[in-house]
């Protein structure tokens, strides 16, 4: 089954994750930039707010065609119990008919029921089916941590 890796991170964590997933499972890795990052100052307020209200960021353009992969893994950090806004753009422009989607998340908490009901009505909203999803607390995670908990996530996905 060939995989691909999809992923926002401000602050490191997802993306810890996604590159152990993506090394883990031999799969290409392709990073969510914003055009214009917020400045981490800001990024509490007027980053949680859009992600409150669902709204997404300008993003640089993909040169990503899901469509060669059986499984795509879609990685955010959770704000306000939602997906960043950068993973909301992604979401919002791609039409995910045709491989299995995984969401999956770093959090500084560690509830993740209402972001993964949220990302996975979006996404079904683009087409896409969901097949599994995880989330991985960052919260006092050492790198190597997130890396390992990232890959013992996935064990379950590793065909
Ligand atoms: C604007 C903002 C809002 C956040 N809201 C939540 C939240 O609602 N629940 C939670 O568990 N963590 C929340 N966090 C913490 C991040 O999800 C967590 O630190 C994550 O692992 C960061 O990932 P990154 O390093 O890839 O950006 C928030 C962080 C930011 C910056």
């Amino acid at each position: 089954m060939t995989s691909l890796v999809v992923y926002y991170s401000l602050t490191g964590k997802t993306r810890l994750a996604a590159q152990a997933i993506a090394e883990t499972l031999n799969a290409p890795l392709v990073e969510i930039q914003e055009t214009r990052p917020i400045p981490v100052p800001f990024v509490y307020i007027s980053g949680g707010f859009a992600a409150f209200t669902n709204r997404g960021r300008n993003i640089c353009p993909m040169e990503v065609d899901i469509k060669q992969y059986d499984r795509i893994f879609v990685g955010s950090p959770i704000w306000a119990s939602r997906p960043a806004p950068a993973v909301n753009s992604f979401i919002y422009q791609t039409d995910f008919d045709g491989p299995d989607i995984v969401p999956f998340f770093t959090m500084g908490g560690d509830n993740a029921e209402k972001a993964l009901a949220n990302i996975t009505a979006k996404i079904e909203k683009s087409r896409g089916k969901v097949a599994g999803s995880f989330a991985i607390t960052s919260y006092k995670m050492s790198g190597e941590e997130i890396i390992a908990r990232a890959k013992e996530a996935i064990k379950k996905f590793s065909s």
